[in-house]
């Protein structure tokens, strides 16, 4: 038995055996995506320079909504992905998704720890630093990339 038989074998069971278990997270999949991204929207278009009459610092207030959405699509996407996992595995959507997961995630670490501390120091109306245009473009990429790639993955590969 490899590791996907033991995964499907173990874990798959929690998302077959009740008929309801697989669209509830399909709706809550859907609701993490719309907190996630609903919410970066508005940080993302401040650090480019969009929505000045809002302080970046108050875009800030939002962040919690966004990373309740991450953790309810990582958790329900890591149902699907052990409900299934010998068709997500070898889907190359579902791989390219993942790879963009993380490096998006990694820019979300990058700019909570290193520019959103340097950001809230600075006085009210102050030019941001380049590196933040920069986190809020590679974010509104990668994390809609994220969502193109979840939507394409019943298209490509293994369907
Ligand atoms: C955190 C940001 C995420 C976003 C924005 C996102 C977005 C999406 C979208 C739009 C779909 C298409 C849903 C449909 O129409 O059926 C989808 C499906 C899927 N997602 Fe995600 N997802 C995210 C995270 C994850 C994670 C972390 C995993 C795995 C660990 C994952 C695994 C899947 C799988 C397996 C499907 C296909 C489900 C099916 O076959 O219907 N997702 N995702």
């Amino acid at each position: 038995m490899n590791t996907l038989d033991w995964i499907a074998a173990t874990f798959g069971p929690v998302m077959l055996t009740l008929p309801w278990t697989w669209p509830i997270f399909e709706t809550l999949h859907f609701f993490g995506l719309c907190m996630l991204l609903g919410g970066i929207i508005v940080i993302d278009l401040r650090l480019l320079g969009f929505n000045k009459v809002i302080p970046t610092v108050a875009s800030h207030d939002i962040l919690p909504v966004v990373y309740a959405g991450l953790i309810v699509n990582t958790v329900t996407g890591i149902g699907f992905f052990v409900g299934d996992p010998h068709r997500y595995f070898i889907n190359i959507a579902f791989q390219i998704k993942m790879l963009l997961y993380v490096i998006a995630g990694l820019n979300a670490l990058w700019y909570q720890y290193k520019l959103s501390p340097r950001i809230d120091a600075l006085p009210d109306g102050a030019t941001l630093p380049s590196e933040a245009r920069i986190a809020g473009a590679m974010s509104l990429g990668l994390w809609f990339g994220v969502l193109i790639l979840g939507r394409l993955i019943p298209y490509l590969g293994t369907g």
